[in-house]
């Protein structure tokens, strides 16, 4: 049965949305035969709600958005926020507009929408897929409690690169790990129906190697052939298609001199046509348009030319497709069938979402009285703790001991309330997380006294996610009250870091030591007391040579959201033992950057004899702290590892077992990790790579065998014949608690 307009609103009351792939294809031919080219080109365009929806649009770009909206020209919006803002704009494209198809509303729920959880990178470092999936599905009923149904998130952009600001925003480095977040994301935000109210749309991005800036400088240029694209970056976003992630986000960078905009290898012939894929792909924030200043395109026309071609298939607020696709498509320059390909997807989307069954499904209003919010905070609070990571604890100086009375909590970050919330807050509300300073005093029993000072500050007067920062170099008046309240302290904890917005979108820096004055902040106190606990609160992976030399103990922190001070003071007083382990490097010097430990070998790797070998001549070779790496308060002891067999053949697999044992006195959770190394192949592959990892939970003394199965699928890679294949040959499995203190074991694989 074709629809006809007037059967289009009964239908939309009257059908069942779980119907079958092939209803859900009927459905959309049928809406699609009922719309005009201007109607279709209507569905690829984005706008931003710039104006208060709940008011009339003053300005004239506003007015003329209201105008499309009302006659069903729009297909989508973003930051349009409030059960009353949503309703209002789905008002007026269905109640005026003659095609009547329901709008998404999108919006960037990064890490949480109110209830604020770890940054991506600071999360990830708890290797906890549940948690993972837990807090996207929190957020998915947070957003549609006001409206959104549609986020753009994860962000699994591989990074190397500290200096990117954005690093915080994803999960690091390692292929294997972002893949398995990426699922856990889709699963969480998504569900396993998309139709149902309490969840959202996700959008993998941003496709593709936008991560891979060179330079770690935001927006930059990206370098990297074949063999970086398919077997590093790809990876992560072939596993959220696979989970069946309903959108997928273009990316700013030209990738080997390509615009990913514009590319139509990644996204017709990469991500459509070989992988399958039957979402839709939206632009990046006026990327199609930014062909031009890439020298890429001539003007807006010609940007949405290339850009539809390509596979790009709507336009958020970028105004390119707006005046450009219905006169390419008059001039015969772009055929109608690509026009209707992008419009079937994002038909496809918006039919897999209920949205044509009813409009405002995720429009309501009595949601928010019964979202757990409370509960939500103590979710928060649980991966927070999770996510931290020791790094360093000589002499076992935390946890807290019992008999430490007085305490001085010093730094611009202690009592701060607005950091930990970090960039991308959505809705988190500035100054509303729980600073590591009242977190402590929650926790800390009454006869322990604590002092505080800031010492210096950090970021100076307003901040938010456009403004500039402005460091504090110069004011240097509250150090000698930090430094007399070290001298009478037991313990001093130092808390130092980055400001909330010295990550994120647009905020690479060429330096990412500690800013301002916090070094000789730090100093000053190491010279009265040396007994210090350096607390970290950061978005990206800091350079900490000195700390790491001088100071017993360092805990990285991250920005971790609502709760953040509650989860640090539980590590620190040991209510919970660390279990968080680097998802990257971190480096003995910016210079070193990009720097990940999954690097090829070069044809000389290492020489005690003499100079002429891949190193730098002023530092130790290899990072300060290796990826995966994270201490504990108890000590883990790794049996050998065993395998039963030593010769694979195709289609059969073989196991690796190997026993971890709680040494320590307390109970522990220990990331047991497994990596790969391919010894000879077509491709020079890396020195190792993760293929697997186990959560053990440990009483003390307790001995658990873990075990991972090893099979042809885990050994391929993108090999030089351009294929996903493994290829015979001898490999090398290393297992263990870090990437760098492993255990190895060799096998032969043959098909
Ligand atoms: C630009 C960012 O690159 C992207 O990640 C984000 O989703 C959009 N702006 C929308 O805010």
């Amino acid at each position: 049965m074709s629809l006809s307009l007037g059967t289009l609103g009964i239908y939309a009351q009257n059908s069942g949305i779980q119907s079958s792939v092939k209803n859900v294809e009927k459905k959309v031919d049928s809406v699609l035969n009922l719309m005009t080219l201007e109607e279709k080109v209507g569905q690829m365009i984005q706008y931003n709600g710039s104006w208060d929806l709940t008011g009339p649009a003053s300005e004239t770009g506003n007015k003329q958005k209201e105008e499309r909206l009302k006659k069903g020209l729009v297909g989508s919006m973003l930051n349009v926020l409030s059960v009353e803002a949503t309703e209002k704009a789905q008002r007026m494209n269905m109640e005026n507009s003659r095609i009547k198809i329901p709008l998404m509303f999108g919006y960037d729920v990064i890490h949480g929408y109110k209830t604020i959880f770890p940054v991506p990178l600071g999360e990830t470092a708890s290797w906890d897929m549940e948690a993972a999936e837990e807090s996207a599905r929190i957020a998915a009923l947070e957003s549609v409690a006001e409206g959104v149904n549609w986020t753009f998130s994860p962000m699994i952009d591989i990074s190397r690169d500290a200096r990117w600001g954005r690093i915080m925003e994803g999960s690091g480095e390692d292929p294997y790990l972002t893949s398995k977040v990426a699922v856990a994301k889709v699963r969480g935000y998504q569900g396993d129906d998309l139709s149902n109210p309490k969840t959202i749309a996700a959008t993998a991005k941003h496709f593709a190697g936008y991560g891979l800036a060179e330079g770690g400088k935001d927006y930059n240029a990206v370098n990297i052939g074949k063999n970086e694209l398919h077997n590093v970056v790809l990876p992560p976003f072939k596993a959220a298609a696979d989970a069946g992630v309903a959108t997928f986000m273009n990316s700013f960078n030209t990738i080997d001199g390509i615009p990913a905009t514009g590319s139509k290898s990644l996204q017709r012939e990469i991500l459509k046509d070989r992988w399958d894929w039957q979402g839709f792909m939206v632009s990046d924030w006026g990327s199609i348009a930014e062909m031009i200043p890439h020298g890429f395109a001539r003007d807006k026309i010609h940007a949405a030319e290339i850009a539809v071609k390509a596979g790009s298939d709507m336009d958020m607020e970028g105004g390119a497709y707006e005046i450009g696709l219905e006169k390419l498509v008059a001039e015969g320059k772009v055929d109608e069938a690509l026009i209707d390909d992008a419009v079937k997807r994002i038909l496809r989307v918006k039919f897999k979402m209920g949205l044509f069954e009813d409009p405002y499904k995720y429009i309501d209003a009595n949601l928010m009285a019964s979202v757990p919010y409370e509960e939500h905070k103590s979710t928060a609070r649980d991966i927070a703790k999770k996510s931290i990571v020791l790094l360093k604890n000589e002499n076992n100086l935390l946890p807290i001991k019992n008999s430490v009375k007085n305490i001085a909590v010093i730094g611009p970050l202690a009592d701060d309330k607005d950091s930990p919330i970090g960039n991308w807050r959505a809705q988190g509300e500035a100054n509303s997380a729980v600073s590591m300073l009242e977190g402590l005093k929650n926790a800390v029993s009454k006869e322990t006294n604590i002092t505080y000072s800031q010492g210096v500050t950090l970021g100076k007067g307003e901040r938010s996610f456009l403004m500039p920062l402005d460091i504090n170099k110069t004011d240097r008046s509250g150090i000698s009250e930090a430094v007399e309240n070290a001298k009478n302290a037991e313990l001093v904890i130092m808390v130092l870091g980055e400001d909330a917005f010295q990550s994120g979108e647009g905020r690479s820096q060429a330096n990412i030591g500690l800013a301002g004055l916090q070094k000789e902040l730090l100093k000053e106190i190491h010279k009265v007391n040396k007994n210090i606990a350096l607390v970290l609160i950061n978005g990206r992976p800091m350079e900490i040579t000195w700390s790491s030399e001088n100071i017993p103990a360092i805990v990285e922190a991250w920005q971790l959201g609502t709760e953040s001070g509650n989860a640090i003071a539980d590590v620190l007083l040991g209510k919970y033992n660390p279990s968080g382990k680097l998802p990257v490097s971190f480096p003995r010097a910016v210079g070193q950057e990009p720097l990940y430990y999954n690097h090829k070998n070069t044809g000389r790797p290492y020489s005690a004899e003499h100079v002429t070998y891949s190193h730098y001549t002023d530092i130790k070779d290899g990072p300060l702290y290796p990826f995966g790496f994270g201490l504990s308060y108890t000590d883990f002891e790794y049996g050998k590892p065993k395998i039963s067999k030593t010769e694979l053949n195709a289609g059969d697999s073989l196991s690796l077992n190997i026993s971890v044992t709680n040494s320590g006195k307390v109970k522990g959770r220990e990331v047991v990790q497994l990596y790969l190394r391919d010894l000879i192949a077509t491709s020079a592959r890396p020195v190792k790579e993760l293929k697997g990892f186990k959560l053990v939970e440990l009483e003390t003394g307790e001995t658990k065998n873990v075990e991972f199965t090893i099979d042809e699928e885990m050994l391929k890679f993108y090999t030089a014949s351009e294929k996903w294949q493994a290829e015979n040959g001898e490999f090398e499995l290393m297992v263990g608690g870090n990437s760098e203190d492993v255990q190895s074991i060799k096998f032969n694989f043959s098909k």
